[in-house]
């Protein structure tokens, strides 16, 4: 064996960076996941269908032959952030990039929701993105990169009558990851919120025009982890409309509008249920 041998044998193997997706067993979120296995990042996959998380990982290992690691959690419970973080650092995974993806609809006027369904919602859309990026942004300063994407939606830019709560709880989200864009400047962090229109998916299965294809809304955010910009809308179209009804139109003008898009023909529900 000779000396050049043994030092390329000391060399260190590259970094193998590791991305924790949620929500993503199905729609946007496997997107996503297929996206980053495409280039090389390893996975854990969080979502509550363990059996739906388990195939989306035997394909990504099969085809990218990427380490995928699945943590069936509800993530809407109280404890299960901490318990996700915690249970990472004990098994030695870093998280490089984290992408806040699960969350649910709930379609209809809030006089006939369900309140413990409502709170659930609120706990899963802004409580556990707000918990998770708290719980892995530390690391990521502390090391000089990384990432955080936050799956906000349209409906954060304008009030959402007969949406109302999901509504609400992606306007959280594009405030808050807005504000982390602000305070992460200068430390090698790229945070960013990321909001699709309508996408076929599980959760949307409506008629809509412009409607984008989930790999779409994936290529949106490989596009936007590369840019440089606090929040991104997916599709020229409903960038367009997020524009209008966020800049141009009055809000109550904007939320009569929206009420009217979201109300049609709805008996309310849990979306994606
Ligand atoms: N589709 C659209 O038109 C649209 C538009 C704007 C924004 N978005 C946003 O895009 C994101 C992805 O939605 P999608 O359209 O891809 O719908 P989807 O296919 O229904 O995906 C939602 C994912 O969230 C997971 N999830 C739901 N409740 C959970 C919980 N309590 N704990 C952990 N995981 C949970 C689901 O997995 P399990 O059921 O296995 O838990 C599912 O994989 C959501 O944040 C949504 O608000 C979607």
């Amino acid at each position: 064996m000779t000396v050049n041998d043994e030092s390329k044998k000391r060399r260190p193997l590259p970094h193998r960076e590791t991305a924790l997706v949620t929500g993503a067993g199905s729609g946007i979120g496997a997107a996503i996941a297929q996206r980053l296995a495409a280039r090389g990042t390893d996975l854990v996959l969080v979502g509550r269908d363990s059996a739906r998380l388990e195939s989306a990982a035997r394909r990504l290992r099969d085809e990218h032959g990427t380490e995928v690691l699945t943590l069936p959690l509800d993530l809407s419970a109280r404890d299960a952030p901490t318990l996700l973080a915690k249970r990472l650092r004990d098994t030695g995974v870093e998280i490089d990039l984290l992408v806040n993806n699960a969350g649910v609809a709930l379609v209809g006027p809030v006089a006939g929701a369900d309140p413990g369904a409502t709170r659930a919602l609120v706990d899963l859309n802004a409580g556990a993105v707000a918990e998770l990026t708290a719980h892995f942004l530390p690391d990521m300063v502390a090391r000089g990169r990384g990432a955080i994407v936050n799956i906000a939606s349209t409906a954060a830019y304008a009030p959402a009558p007969h949406n109302a709560a999901y509504g609400a709880s992606k306007a959280f989200v594009l405030s808050f990851t807005r504000a982390l864009w602000e305070e992460t400047r200068g430390t090698g962090v790229r945070v960013v919120a990321v909001s699709p229109g309508a996408v076929e998916t599980p959760m949307n299965r409506r008629t809509v025009p412009g409607k984008r294809q989930p790999e779409q809304t994936a290529d949106t955010v490989m596009a936007a982890l590369r840019g440089r910009a606090p929040a991104v809308v997916d599709g020229r179209t409903f960038a367009a409309q997020a524009f209008v009804f966020s800049r141009l139109l009055p809000s109550r003008t904007a939320g009569r509008i929206a009420g009217k898009f979201f109300g049609r023909g709805k008996g309310g529900g849990v979306a994606g249920e």
